[in-house]
């Protein structure tokens, strides 16, 4: 995908819509959106788009699912022949596989459904990305390294780690972007919030120490890893991740453990989204 493209988009995504239009070279185009009393979603593009077109879509909380469909499903009616669907946050990756028997494969359900309106996805670090060998058509998993990099670049960092082995490629990424030192810590998850942290000799006193992830969901991971370097005599910890869901009492947790600072992209827009993943989806859009 080389030629200008528009971005469709939400209303309440027009600074990412807008951002990532500019580097299309193309125009933002803001859709009209409605809640019915009874909740259900309404969405209007204008007519007259290009044939191919680029929408901005969210997963994440569940009805912007629906409200990605519709619009998916109102940019063919505005004109487009073609919807290269942009979804900064794919919701429901995790469960990419039956882990017991009877289980909903929800990351095969959710891409057959943007399939039928999208011809291709791209979406931006996904944990696995074989998760796109769920959609019908071509896709793109976007790095957010040089993002996440550029802002803790201006952090006086010390020391890039990874909360666990798998993450190691994303934090080596970014402390390689910053030629920084990178390591990684051990990590067991005991339930879905709570995870261990086995004690690892690493020399951070003093240091400023980022730690660098995917995602921060309950704040579990961050929490203990902060909590420990802390123990080990690091000044300041910051906590840099793609996407930032914050679930439940994450913040808090995250607070209590002595975060510094929480560096997210504006993958899933938060309060500490000071990160707009723009050049990451458009990177995707232009490998398709
Ligand atoms: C898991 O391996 C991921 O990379 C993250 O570390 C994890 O999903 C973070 O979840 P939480 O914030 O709930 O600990």
């Amino acid at each position: 995908m080389l030629a200008a493209m528009d971005v469709v988009t939400a209303p309440d995504r027009r600074d990412l819509g807008d951002a990532l239009a500019d580097r299309l070279d193309g125009d933002c185009v803001v859709y009209e959106h409605k809640i019915f009393p009874d909740g259900e979603r309404y969405v209007r593009v204008e007519e007259g788009l290009g044939s191919e077109v680029v929408l901005l879509g969210d997963t994440r909380p569940n009805t912007k699912i629906v409200e990605s469909l519709i619009a998916l499903d109102a940019c063919r009616e505005a004109g487009a022949d073609e919807v290269a669907l942009a979804v900064p946050y794919l919701a429901y990756a995790r469960q990419d596989r039956s882990f017991n028997p009877g289980e909903g494969i929800s990351a095969r359900a959710l891409c057959q459904a943007l399939a039928t309106g999208a011809s291709s996805l791209v979406t931006v670090d996904l944990h696995t990305e074989t998760v796109l060998d769920l959609f019908d058509g071509p896709t793109t998993n976007a790095l957010a390294a040089a993002e996440l990099s550029k802002a803790l670049g201006e952090e006086s960092v010390d020391l890039v780690l990874a909360p666990d082995a798998g993450a190691r490629r994303r934090a080596g990424d970014v402390a390689g972007r910053l030629d920084l030192p990178f390591d990684h810590l051990e990590k067991t998850r005991v339930s879905a919030t709570e995870v261990d942290m086995a004690p690892k000799e690493l020399d951070v006193t003093g240091a400023t120490v980022a730690i660098v992830d995917d995602i921060i969901s309950t704040g579990g991971t961050m929490a203990k890893a902060t909590g420990k370097l802390l123990a080990q005599g690091a000044d300041r910890v910051l906590v840099a991740a793609t996407h930032g869901i914050f679930a439940g009492e994450a913040e808090d947790r995250l607070e209590k453990a002595g975060v510094e600072k929480i560096l997210v992209t504006d993958s899933v827009p938060t309060e500490h989204s000071v990160i707009s993943c723009a050049g990451a989806l458009s990177r995707g859009l232009r490998r398709l």
